[in-house]
């Protein structure tokens, strides 16, 4: 097991989510109506995001909006492991 996926606030606009290996920098804010994504769920085999707020539902890996209320995609970057650690600190 890779171990659960860890969401993280690297700025007032980012959150960095780990899942394995692998790195994603998404929007802080749901493009819906501003859920935190720091505290979405996140399905570490299907990497679908679940916003905390009113659960649309988001492909981690293309930003694409899979289910819920939102309308639009969330904007989504995958960064080399550990990357973007350099700027994170312990916020
Ligand atoms: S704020 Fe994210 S689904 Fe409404």
């Amino acid at each position: 097991m890779a171990g659960e996926p860890v969401s993280r606030q690297v700025s007032e606009h980012e959150v960095a989510i780990t899942v394995g290996e692998r790195e994603f920098r998404i929007a802080a804010e749901c493009p819906h109506r501003k859920g935190r994504l720091v505290h979405a769920q996140v399905n570490p085999r299907t990497l679908r995001l679940t916003c905390p707020l009113h659960k649309s539902v988001f492909d981690l890996a293309t930003g694409c909006r899979v289910a819920g209320p939102v309308s639009g995609d969330l904007p989504v970057t995958e960064v080399a492991p550990g990357d973007g650690a350099r700027g994170g600190g312990q916020g």
